[in-house]
């Protein structure tokens, strides 16, 4: 459909052009995520101001899926609550577990390779976003892989 050539092209662009692919120097969070099924592992600092996510980034390598992810997370995330963020994880993860519909924001996830008919891809879309989880729920750096 249209709609599904739109997210992809969506895709493609944070794959080509990661936003907040970077250190954050001064976070106050960090955790570190692992797909042990591929070897992939990404690093996502946040800057947490009270309930507010300052900044949210991260760096490492990973798949086209894992990064575009990672990157739509960043600014998704950006901004937000911590509340907010929970809807948001919560969102992310039925939709992508496909127990309903998330919105766009999991439409454009979706198309991550059509991740829902692929358990493994599904780990690549989400590894992110158990990765800012993590680091928000913690305040060491912590090292988690995808389940
Ligand atoms: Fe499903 Fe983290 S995205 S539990
Ligand atoms: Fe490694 Fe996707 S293949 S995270």
């Amino acid at each position: 459909s249209d709609l599904r050539d739109l997210y992809q092209q969506v895709i493609m662009d944070h794959k080509k052009n990661p936003r907040n692919f970077r250190e954050i120097t001064d976070a106050n969070h960090m955790a570190h995520g692992n797909n042990p099924l591929c070897g992939d592992a990404l690093v996502v600092y946040v800057k947490l101001n009270g309930e507010i996510i300052e900044d949210v980034s991260f760096q490492g390598s990973g798949c086209a899926i894992s990064v575009a992810s990672a990157s739509l997370m960043t600014e998704t995330l950006k901004g937000k609550t911590l509340e907010e963020a929970q809807t948001l994880y919560d969102n992310v993860h039925r939709a992508l577990t496909g127990e309903e519909e998330g919105g766009e924001l999991a439409g454009k996830l979706e198309v991550l390779g059509g991740v829902k008919e692929f358990p493994a891809r599904v780990k690549c879309a989400t590894l992110s976003w158990h990765t800012v989880h993590a680091a928000v729920d913690n305040d060491h750096d912590i090292s988690i892989t995808t389940e």
